[in-house]
């Protein structure tokens, strides 16, 4: 794991977003694996700032969601393809059609999940996966104690997630308290990960990810194990915590 220490959120964005324009200007066809949540806002933004003045096309990318609430369909402004839609999809050249993500109000929630699994496989799998991190380890939906070796499933949210994610709803008994996420299995599967962590509320997190043990208590902990990933993490959320193997990148 190679582990970038940036000064702040605005850093911890440019970079991510540096390294994923370069990526997609390098790449004929590129599957980018999406997240949401406060974490990624300020890399969408700086995407579309590059698309602004250096018109990197994104013609040829397929995007690929971690997850989706159920039982939202995706006009309503909670749902994350609004989200989607909202801060980063509707102010690129992407084509909708090029857009997935879990449908979170589908009829057959067991036939969405493998259905959304076959569609990242079909397309090639996923090229570059963008992580956030939850309090409690989660990445996508997968919470702990979420077996290692899942595909795409439906997950009963935690509280612990539910909580974090109220700011999002106007009441927290909105949230809803369940989602589709894709499997731990299935972001291992992707080539290359980049997992972003920003501010105080993370830096257990990070410490648990760094030097914690690998368990499925702690589903993040399983990325030590895969070939190609960068942590982008700023200051406040690295404070205290020793971080070996620094690494820059030409970005
Ligand atoms: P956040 O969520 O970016 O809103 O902190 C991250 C996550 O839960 O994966």
């Amino acid at each position: 794991m190679k582990i970038i220490e940036v000064k702040d959120y605005q850093q911890m964005s440019r970079l991510a977003a540096c390294i994923i324009s370069e990526k997609v200007r390098s790449q004929n066809r590129l599957n980018l694996g999406l997240a949401t949540g406060e974490t990624p806002k300020g890399t969408y933004n700086y995407l579309i700032k590059d698309f602004n003045h250096n018109g990197t096309s994104y013609e040829e990318v397929y995007t690929f969601n971690l997850d989706e609430y159920v039982p939202l369909s995706m006009d309503n402004p909670n749902s994350y393809r609004f989200y989607m839609n909202h801060f980063l999809f509707n102010h690129l050249d992407i084509p909708m059609s090029h857009t997935f993500l879990p449908l979170g109000n589908a009829t057959d929630l067991e036939n969405e999940c493998v259905r959304y699994e076959k569609q990242i496989e079909d397309h090639g799998g996923i090229d570059l996966q963008l992580l956030g991190i939850g309090k409690n380890g989660h990445i996508g939906f997968n919470e702990p104690r979420t077996s290692f070796i899942s595909k795409t499933h439906v997950v009963t949210l935690t509280s612990l997630t539910r909580e974090a994610n109220a700011r999002f709803f106007e009441r927290p008994e909105d949230v809803p308290k369940q989602a589709i996420t894709v499997g731990i299995e299935t972001i291992m599967k992707s080539k290359e990960i980049l997992l972003l962590a920003s501010g105080e509320s993370k830096r257990e997190a990070m410490n648990e990810l760094l030097h914690g043990e690998l368990s499925e208590d702690f589903p993040a902990s399983i990325l030590r194990l895969h070939p190609d990933v960068t942590v982008i993490a700023d200051q406040t959320a690295l404070k205290g915590i020793q971080v070996e193997g620094y690494s820059f990148t030409k970005c």
